[in-house]
């Protein structure tokens, strides 16, 4: 157990390590250094940003995938719609929502100012509404939102999914809570029920990244 808590707050408890492999990764653009600062001056829970290592994954991803159609649940302050956006293929755009009208103004100014303001589609609304309402399909979808639901979303994606699709859920080890056997908490109950899904589920293949809080990458065959 201690073991598994140690690699999720792996940035946390081993900045020198944390440094060395920020030294030997393709550096952060100017606009995500911008982004990531104001978000630690301006918001209360600045720990919600995607961060710099997971942020690369995000942009490799998507620059290997080119994806037409990505589609992010949990905007926050758009430092992971971003590097999704860096991979987006002609004409490829990418949806993100948010239930958090307060902070909106955030995310709103850096797609302005970014390179790709007019790929990026930023709406005020609850998730499961848009997936009950959406006929679009996503070549990649990342999920990171209310934990209480990562079940449910994973039952509302899927049908918006095709051979080839891309999911990546955030937050599956949730802190090592995920080895509970009876959890009490509805975020643990739910995130343990969607790596069971995962895992069984034929139509997909997947792996449980142990990146930070651990990514659950799923991908349609
Ligand atoms: C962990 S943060 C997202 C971090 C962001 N992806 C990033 O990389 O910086 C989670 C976000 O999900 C949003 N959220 C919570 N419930 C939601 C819902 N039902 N639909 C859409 N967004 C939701 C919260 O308001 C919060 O901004």
């Amino acid at each position: 157990m201690f073991k598994l808590k140690f690699m999720s707050f792996f940035e946390e408890k081993n900045p020198e390590m944390d440094r060395y492999l920020e030294a030997h990764a393709s550096s952060e653009s100017e606009i995500l250094k911008k982004l990531r600062r104001e978000t630690y001056q301006k918001t209360t829970q600045p720990h919600m940003i995607s961060g710099y290592q997971q942020g690369r994954l995000l942009t490799i991803i998507s620059q290997m995938m080119q994806p037409k159609n990505v589609l992010e649940i949990g905007t926050f302050t758009g430092y992971a719609t971003l590097c999704l956006a860096a991979g987006l293929g002609k004409d490829g755009k990418i949806t993100t929502l948010d239930v958090n009208e307060d902070l909106a103004y955030l995310p709103k100014k850096y797609f302005e100012e970014s390179e790709y303001s007019d790929k990026i589609i930023f709406k005020l609304q609850d998730a499961k509404q848009f997936l009950k309402e959406t006929d679009e399909f996503f070549d990649l979808v990342f999920v990171d939102a209310d934990k209480e639901n990562y079940a449910e979303y994973f039952k509302l994606i899927k049908p918006r999914t095709r051979s080839g699709s891309v999911i990546m859920f955030d937050n599956v080890l949730w802190y090592g809570k995920v080895l509970e056997e009876n959890p009490k908490l509805k975020s643990t109950q739910s995130i343990k029920e969607l790596n069971d899904l995962a895992a069984k589920d034929e139509d997909f293949e997947n792996l449980i990244l142990p990146l930070r809080d651990g990514v659950n990458f799923l991908r349609r065959k």
